[in-house]
Protein backbone atom coordinates (compact mmCIF):
# COMPACT_ATOMS: atom_id res chain seq x y z
CA UNK A 1 0.00 0.00 0.00
CA UNK A 2 1.38 3.43 -0.77
CA UNK A 3 1.66 5.78 1.89
CA UNK A 4 -0.48 8.17 0.65
CA UNK A 5 -2.89 5.41 0.57
CA UNK A 6 -1.95 4.54 4.64
CA UNK A 7 -2.64 7.87 5.27
CA UNK A 8 -5.64 7.75 3.93
CA UNK A 9 -6.78 4.25 5.80
CA UNK A 10 -5.64 5.86 9.00
CA UNK A 11 -7.34 8.73 8.46
CA UNK A 12 -10.92 7.35 8.15
CA UNK A 13 -9.89 4.91 11.11
CA UNK A 14 -9.73 7.81 13.37
CA UNK A 15 -12.66 9.70 11.85
CA UNK A 16 -14.53 6.26 12.90
CA UNK A 17 -12.74 6.03 16.41
CA UNK A 18 -13.37 9.36 16.78
CA UNK A 19 -17.56 9.11 15.82
CA UNK A 20 -17.57 6.41 17.99
CA UNK A 21 -15.79 7.63 21.04
CA UNK A 22 -18.83 10.35 21.06
CA UNK A 23 -22.14 7.86 20.36
CA UNK A 24 -23.60 7.43 23.72
CA UNK A 25 -26.60 5.58 25.24
CA UNK A 26 -27.97 8.30 27.86
CA UNK A 27 -29.74 6.65 30.43
CA UNK A 28 -32.81 8.43 31.71
CA UNK A 29 -35.00 7.80 35.08
CA UNK A 30 -38.35 8.43 36.50
CA UNK A 31 -40.40 7.58 39.59
CA UNK A 32 -43.52 6.81 37.16
CA UNK A 33 -44.98 4.08 35.51
CA UNK A 34 -44.21 3.42 31.30
CA UNK A 35 -47.75 4.43 31.20
CA UNK A 36 -47.92 8.14 32.89
CA UNK A 37 -47.54 10.97 30.51
CA UNK A 38 -43.77 12.04 31.91
CA UNK A 39 -42.37 8.31 30.46
CA UNK A 40 -44.20 9.22 27.72
CA UNK A 41 -42.69 12.54 26.68
CA UNK A 42 -38.97 10.62 27.71
CA UNK A 43 -39.84 8.50 24.80
CA UNK A 44 -40.54 11.30 22.50
CA UNK A 45 -37.40 13.11 23.86
CA UNK A 46 -35.22 10.16 22.87
CA UNK A 47 -36.73 9.82 19.06
CA UNK A 48 -36.11 13.46 18.83
CA UNK A 49 -32.35 13.24 19.81
CA UNK A 50 -31.81 10.14 17.95
CA UNK A 51 -32.99 11.39 15.05
CA UNK A 52 -31.15 14.60 15.05
CA UNK A 53 -28.42 13.24 16.19
CA UNK A 54 -28.17 11.07 13.12
CA UNK A 55 -28.58 7.72 14.89
CA UNK A 56 -25.77 8.53 17.08
CA UNK A 57 -27.23 8.86 20.37
CA UNK A 58 -29.73 6.92 21.96
CA UNK A 59 -31.89 7.05 24.97
CA UNK A 60 -32.66 4.48 27.44
CA UNK A 61 -35.45 5.46 29.75
CA UNK A 62 -36.11 3.09 33.48
CA UNK A 63 -39.46 4.24 34.76
CA UNK A 64 -41.29 3.25 37.85
CA UNK A 65 -38.28 4.01 39.85
CA UNK A 66 -36.24 0.89 38.50
CA UNK A 67 -33.30 2.93 39.32
CA UNK A 68 -34.31 3.81 42.95
CA UNK A 69 -36.71 6.32 44.40
CA UNK A 70 -35.94 10.56 43.48
CA UNK A 71 -33.57 11.06 46.44
CA UNK A 72 -31.24 7.47 45.10
CA UNK A 73 -31.69 9.26 41.16
CA UNK A 74 -30.24 12.48 42.48
CA UNK A 75 -26.98 10.75 44.05
CA UNK A 76 -26.34 8.38 40.79
CA UNK A 77 -26.89 11.97 38.66
CA UNK A 78 -24.38 13.73 40.93
CA UNK A 79 -21.75 10.83 40.68
CA UNK A 80 -22.49 10.41 37.19
CA UNK A 81 -23.70 6.69 37.61
CA UNK A 82 -27.18 8.06 35.56
CA UNK A 83 -27.16 10.58 32.75
CA UNK A 84 -30.49 12.32 33.19
CA UNK A 85 -34.00 11.85 34.96
CA UNK A 86 -37.37 13.50 35.40
CA UNK A 87 -37.82 14.57 38.69
CA UNK A 88 -40.36 16.62 40.54
CA UNK A 89 -39.90 19.78 42.20
CA UNK A 90 -40.43 18.05 45.34
CA UNK A 91 -37.45 16.34 45.25
CA UNK A 92 -35.55 19.72 44.23
CA UNK A 93 -36.91 21.46 46.54
CA UNK A 94 -35.69 19.10 49.21
CA UNK A 95 -32.13 20.18 48.34
CA UNK A 96 -32.72 24.18 47.49
CA UNK A 97 -35.33 25.45 49.88
CA UNK A 98 -36.35 28.12 47.17
CA UNK A 99 -38.19 25.49 44.56
CA UNK A 100 -40.46 25.20 47.63
CA UNK A 101 -42.33 28.22 46.96
CA UNK A 102 -43.53 26.87 43.66
CA UNK A 103 -45.76 24.99 45.63
CA UNK A 104 -47.39 28.11 47.20
CA UNK A 105 -51.31 27.13 47.09
CA UNK A 106 -53.36 28.67 44.19
CA UNK A 107 -50.23 29.88 43.01
CA UNK A 108 -51.29 28.80 39.31
CA UNK A 109 -54.89 27.87 39.17
CA UNK A 110 -54.64 25.37 35.75
CA UNK A 111 -51.76 23.83 34.17
CA UNK A 112 -52.11 26.75 31.52
CA UNK A 113 -51.23 29.23 34.24
CA UNK A 114 -48.22 26.74 35.18
CA UNK A 115 -46.73 26.78 32.12
CA UNK A 116 -47.28 30.66 31.91
CA UNK A 117 -45.01 30.99 35.57
CA UNK A 118 -42.73 28.49 34.83
CA UNK A 119 -41.34 30.30 31.96
CA UNK A 120 -41.34 33.39 33.63
CA UNK A 121 -38.00 34.85 35.06
CA UNK A 122 -38.32 33.78 38.61
CA UNK A 123 -39.25 30.13 37.93
CA UNK A 124 -36.56 30.05 35.51
CA UNK A 125 -33.96 31.64 37.34
CA UNK A 126 -34.09 29.04 40.08
CA UNK A 127 -32.66 26.78 37.52
CA UNK A 128 -29.30 28.60 37.57
CA UNK A 129 -28.91 27.61 41.65
CA UNK A 130 -29.00 23.72 40.52
CA UNK A 131 -25.77 23.12 39.08
CA UNK A 132 -23.89 24.42 42.45
CA UNK A 133 -26.32 23.08 45.04
CA UNK A 134 -27.34 19.85 43.35
CA UNK A 135 -24.62 19.08 40.90
CA UNK A 136 -27.31 18.56 38.07
CA UNK A 137 -28.19 20.84 35.17
CA UNK A 138 -31.71 21.78 35.12
CA UNK A 139 -32.14 22.16 31.26
CA UNK A 140 -36.26 23.38 31.66
CA UNK A 141 -40.06 22.30 33.81
CA UNK A 142 -42.46 20.33 32.76
CA UNK A 143 -45.62 19.76 34.59
CA UNK A 144 -48.32 17.18 36.05
CA UNK A 145 -52.09 17.95 36.34
CA UNK A 146 -53.08 20.08 39.35
CA UNK A 147 -53.02 18.52 43.02
CA UNK A 148 -56.28 16.98 44.22
CA UNK A 149 -57.13 15.26 47.37
CA UNK A 150 -58.76 11.33 47.45
CA UNK A 151 -59.92 10.33 50.66
CA UNK A 152 -61.68 6.56 51.73
CA UNK A 153 -64.10 8.04 53.66
CA UNK A 154 -66.64 11.20 53.14
CA UNK A 155 -66.16 14.83 53.11
CA UNK A 156 -68.29 17.61 53.74
CA UNK A 157 -65.91 20.78 55.27
CA UNK A 158 -62.25 21.35 56.01
CA UNK A 159 -62.28 20.11 59.65
CA UNK A 160 -62.95 16.83 57.59
CA UNK A 161 -59.51 16.41 57.27
CA UNK A 162 -58.48 17.00 60.29
CA UNK A 163 -56.69 13.99 62.38
CA UNK A 164 -56.86 11.80 59.33
CA UNK A 165 -53.49 9.77 57.78
CA UNK A 166 -53.21 11.75 54.34
CA UNK A 167 -50.43 10.30 51.94
CA UNK A 168 -47.89 13.07 50.81
CA UNK A 169 -45.14 13.06 48.14
CA UNK A 170 -42.10 13.57 51.00
CA UNK A 171 -41.14 17.36 50.87
CA UNK A 172 -41.85 20.00 53.23
CA UNK A 173 -44.30 22.54 51.21
CA UNK A 174 -46.92 19.40 51.44
CA UNK A 175 -46.19 18.43 54.73
CA UNK A 176 -46.66 22.03 55.70
CA UNK A 177 -49.83 22.34 53.79
CA UNK A 178 -51.58 18.88 55.35
CA UNK A 179 -50.12 19.44 59.13
CA UNK A 180 -51.58 23.24 58.95
CA UNK A 181 -55.49 21.08 57.89
CA UNK A 182 -54.97 19.04 60.71
CA UNK A 183 -53.69 15.88 59.13
CA UNK A 184 -51.35 13.12 60.40
CA UNK A 185 -49.24 13.76 57.22
CA UNK A 186 -47.70 10.26 55.81
CA UNK A 187 -44.68 10.75 53.31
CA UNK A 188 -45.05 8.22 50.56
CA UNK A 189 -43.84 7.11 47.03
CA UNK A 190 -46.21 7.09 44.41
CA UNK A 191 -44.96 3.38 44.20
CA UNK A 192 -46.33 2.61 47.83
CA UNK A 193 -50.47 4.39 47.38
CA UNK A 194 -52.61 1.76 45.87
CA UNK A 195 -51.60 -0.88 48.44
CA UNK A 196 -51.73 1.73 51.29
CA UNK A 197 -55.47 2.83 49.97
CA UNK A 198 -56.46 -0.83 49.89
CA UNK A 199 -54.88 -1.72 53.49
CA UNK A 200 -56.09 1.32 55.34
CA UNK A 201 -52.77 2.94 56.20
CA UNK A 202 -54.00 5.88 55.17
CA UNK A 203 -57.34 7.75 55.04
CA UNK A 204 -56.49 9.71 51.99
CA UNK A 205 -53.97 10.81 49.76
CA UNK A 206 -52.51 14.03 47.79
CA UNK A 207 -52.19 13.23 44.49
CA UNK A 208 -53.57 14.52 41.23
CA UNK A 209 -55.95 13.38 38.11
CA UNK A 210 -53.99 11.15 35.92
CA UNK A 211 -52.53 9.00 39.15
CA UNK A 212 -56.14 8.72 40.13
CA UNK A 213 -57.24 7.19 36.82
CA UNK A 214 -53.71 5.26 35.69
CA UNK A 215 -53.44 4.06 38.95
CA UNK A 216 -56.65 3.02 40.14
CA UNK A 217 -56.52 4.57 43.06
CA UNK A 218 -60.40 5.32 42.76
CA UNK A 219 -60.89 1.56 43.86
CA UNK A 220 -60.58 2.26 47.45
CA UNK A 221 -61.65 5.64 47.62
CA UNK A 222 -64.94 7.41 48.57
CA UNK A 223 -64.83 11.15 47.74
CA UNK A 224 -62.60 13.20 45.36
CA UNK A 225 -61.92 16.90 46.36
CA UNK A 226 -61.51 18.73 43.22
CA UNK A 227 -59.35 21.32 44.62
CA UNK A 228 -56.66 22.06 42.18
CA UNK A 229 -54.58 23.20 45.06
CA UNK A 230 -51.01 23.25 43.63
CA UNK A 231 -49.60 23.00 40.31
CA UNK A 232 -46.88 20.54 40.72
CA UNK A 233 -43.64 21.01 38.47
CA UNK A 234 -41.44 18.49 37.01
CA UNK A 235 -37.38 19.36 36.29
CA UNK A 236 -35.44 17.82 33.37
CA UNK A 237 -32.12 17.36 34.22
CA UNK A 238 -28.72 16.15 33.13
CA UNK A 239 -25.68 15.00 35.62
CA UNK A 240 -23.11 18.21 35.67
CA UNK A 241 -20.20 15.25 35.19
CA UNK A 242 -22.00 13.93 32.22
CA UNK A 243 -22.84 17.75 30.94
CA UNK A 244 -19.41 18.61 31.43
CA UNK A 245 -18.00 16.11 29.24
CA UNK A 246 -20.50 16.33 26.38
CA UNK A 247 -19.05 19.09 23.62
CA UNK A 248 -20.99 22.09 22.56
CA UNK A 249 -22.83 20.47 19.34
CA UNK A 250 -24.17 17.67 21.99
CA UNK A 251 -25.10 19.92 24.48
CA UNK A 252 -27.49 22.37 21.71
CA UNK A 253 -28.92 18.87 20.58
CA UNK A 254 -29.96 17.31 24.56
CA UNK A 255 -31.13 20.81 25.25
CA UNK A 256 -33.56 21.23 22.58
CA UNK A 257 -34.70 17.22 22.64
CA UNK A 258 -35.59 17.35 26.14
CA UNK A 259 -36.89 21.04 26.15
CA UNK A 260 -39.03 20.08 23.46
CA UNK A 261 -40.49 17.50 25.10
CA UNK A 262 -40.83 18.92 28.90
CA UNK A 263 -42.86 22.05 26.88
CA UNK A 264 -44.98 19.00 25.11
CA UNK A 265 -46.10 17.90 28.52
CA UNK A 266 -47.72 21.41 29.18
CA UNK A 267 -50.29 21.26 26.05
CA UNK A 268 -50.73 17.64 26.38
CA UNK A 269 -52.34 17.90 29.83
CA UNK A 270 -54.41 21.08 28.53
CA UNK A 271 -55.88 18.57 26.48
CA UNK A 272 -56.25 15.29 27.98
CA UNK A 273 -56.95 16.56 31.70
CA UNK A 274 -60.66 16.83 31.35
CA UNK A 275 -61.09 13.61 29.54
CA UNK A 276 -59.35 11.69 32.55
CA UNK A 277 -61.49 13.42 34.76
CA UNK A 278 -64.95 12.71 32.80
CA UNK A 279 -63.48 8.73 32.88
CA UNK A 280 -63.24 8.98 37.09
CA UNK A 281 -66.66 10.40 36.93
CA UNK A 282 -67.79 6.94 35.50
CA UNK A 283 -66.33 5.49 38.40
CA UNK A 284 -68.13 5.28 42.12
CA UNK A 285 -66.31 8.16 43.65
CA UNK A 286 -68.30 11.01 44.51
CA UNK A 287 -66.05 14.48 43.01
CA UNK A 288 -66.69 17.51 45.01
CA UNK A 289 -65.34 20.66 43.35
CA UNK A 290 -63.52 22.98 45.62
CA UNK A 291 -61.77 26.53 45.64
CA UNK A 292 -59.33 28.34 48.03
CA UNK A 293 -62.72 29.35 50.01
CA UNK A 294 -62.67 25.60 51.18
CA UNK A 295 -59.61 25.90 52.58
CA UNK A 296 -60.06 29.89 54.26
CA UNK A 297 -57.47 31.32 56.84
CA UNK A 298 -55.63 27.81 56.66
CA UNK A 299 -53.91 29.26 53.34
CA UNK A 300 -52.61 32.58 55.23
CA UNK A 301 -50.50 30.20 57.41
CA UNK A 302 -48.77 28.68 54.92
CA UNK A 303 -48.51 31.39 53.22
CA UNK A 304 -46.86 33.55 55.96
CA UNK A 305 -44.89 30.43 56.94
CA UNK A 306 -43.13 30.12 53.08
CA UNK A 307 -42.80 34.12 53.13
CA UNK A 308 -39.91 33.41 55.90
CA UNK A 309 -38.72 30.86 54.44
CA UNK A 310 -37.89 31.88 50.63
CA UNK A 311 -38.01 35.42 49.02
CA UNK A 312 -39.02 34.03 45.89
CA UNK A 313 -42.63 33.19 46.90
CA UNK A 314 -42.87 36.88 46.72
CA UNK A 315 -41.53 37.16 43.61
CA UNK A 316 -43.80 34.29 42.22
CA UNK A 317 -46.89 36.08 43.27
CA UNK A 318 -45.65 39.09 41.62
CA UNK A 319 -45.14 37.12 38.73
CA UNK A 320 -48.85 35.79 38.76
CA UNK A 321 -49.91 39.11 39.59
CA UNK A 322 -48.24 40.46 36.68
CA UNK A 323 -48.98 37.76 33.66
CA UNK A 324 -51.89 35.22 35.04
C1 LIG B 1 -46.48 12.05 43.46
O1 LIG B 1 -45.62 11.76 44.31
O2 LIG B 1 -47.64 12.26 43.79
C2 LIG B 1 -46.07 12.17 42.03
C3 LIG B 1 -44.82 11.78 41.62
C4 LIG B 1 -44.47 11.91 40.29
C5 LIG B 1 -45.37 12.43 39.36
C6 LIG B 1 -46.63 12.82 39.76
C7 LIG B 1 -46.97 12.69 41.11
Amino acid sequence: MSRRCRRWVAGVFALALCTGADAKDFKLGLIVPGSHAWSQAAERMGEALEKRSDGEHTVSIFPSGQLGDESQMMRQLQTGALDMAFLTVAEMSNRVTDFGALYAPYLADNVAEADTLLHADTAQGLLEQLPRKAGVVGIGYGIATMRLMLTTYGIDDVGDIDGHKMRITPFDPIKDFYNILGAASTPMPLTDVYDAMANGQVDGVDADIELVWKLNLYDHADTLLYSNHMMFPMVGVVSGRVWANLGEADRKLVREAMSASLDSLFDQYVEVTEEMRRKVEGTDVEIMEVGPEFFGEKLDVWEQRWRERTPVLEELRADAERLL
